[in-house]
């Protein structure tokens, strides 16, 4: 029988537990209410330091979400402000567009700046990396395999005849078929809550790319839909999905790579 084990250093251990005083600015405010009653969530969040040998931990860090922004992502961003300078997390535009704060949020991959605290159930909330990729450090996860898998597909329109001398226009139809695929930021929830592509990320592309690709082959001004199937068509690339729907469900943006995924399954079934 299989032995499995993990590895010495992959186990989860408990971390530092920050005082709330360190995130009130002084004792004074502390004490200011006698009741001491302050809205308190607790976040729960990985730590991991290449530069030492130690196992990953979760710090907890409280916060006094009367002094916090709404959003997840403020509170990691007050903690790195006042408490705790060490976090490392990847974030930039705040709104949900660069798709760099994906992260995994009480089990669930989002966006950490449009993941409301509110949401937070009893006061707690536990934050972790995108799950199944390496880390870098804390919660930035290692995405070279996913970005080289985007840049395997070729996102960009491919023609073969010279360009329109001036704007290539589109019908309304036309245009309409790259809506719910033209959106997708690549921030990859989709391809890290995918099982068959955390067991094969190395052969098979995945939802994001695979949404990616689906929305150059269904442009209207590409001209290298042929060429764009034959590269998706071996066993592996588009064939590892089960079906699972993990991927839609995980995606922020509210796109469905799982439907993007079966129309190339049935255009590589129905094409001559
Ligand atoms: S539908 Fe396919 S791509 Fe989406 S999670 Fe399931 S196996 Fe992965
Ligand atoms: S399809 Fe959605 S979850 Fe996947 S990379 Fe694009 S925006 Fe992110
Ligand atoms: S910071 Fe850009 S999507 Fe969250």
């Amino acid at each position: 029988m299989a032995e499995i084990t993990l590895p010495k250093n992959s186990k989860i251990k408990k971390g530092k537990r920050y005082s709330l005083l360190n995130e009130l600015h002084t004792y004074a405010d502390f004490f200011k209410d006698s009741q001491n009653i302050y809205p308190i969530a607790e976040f729960y969040v990985y730590r991991w330091d290449p530069e030492n040998d130690n196992n990953p931990r979760h710090d907890i860090y409280p916060i006094n979400l009367d002094e916090c922004g709404p959003m997840i992502l403020d509170a990691l961003i007050k903690i790195k402000n006042e408490i705790d300078s060490t976090l490392t997390f990847r974030r930039s535009c705040r709104e949900g567009i660069c798709g760099s704060c994906a992260m995994n949020i009480d089990g669930v991959n989002t966006l950490a700046c449009t993941k409301p605290i509110a949401e937070i159930k009893n006061g707690v909330v536990k934050i972790n990396p995108l799950p199944h990729q390496p880390v870098i450090k804390d919660l930035v996860p290692d995405l070279s395999n996913f970005y080289q898998q985007h840049k395997n597909i070729k996102p960009w329109l491919r023609t073969k005849t010279n360009s329109p001398e001036k704007e290539w226009n589109q019908t309304k139809e036309d245009r309409e078929k790259i809506d719910g695929l033209y959106e997708c930021i690549m921030c990859a929830c989709c391809s890290t809550a995918c099982p068959s592509y955390w067991w094969n990320s190395d052969k098979y592309l995945g939802p994001a790319a695979l949404l990616q690709s689906y929305r150059w082959i269904v442009d209207s001004r590409d001209e290298e839909k042929k060429e764009r199937l034959d590269d998706l068509d071996d066993a592996f690339k588009v064939h590892s999905c089960r079906s699972i729907m993990n991927c839609s469900k995980a995606c922020p943006k509210g796109l469905s790579p799982a439907k993007a995924i079966a129309e190339i399954k049935k255009e590589l079934a129905t094409r001559k």
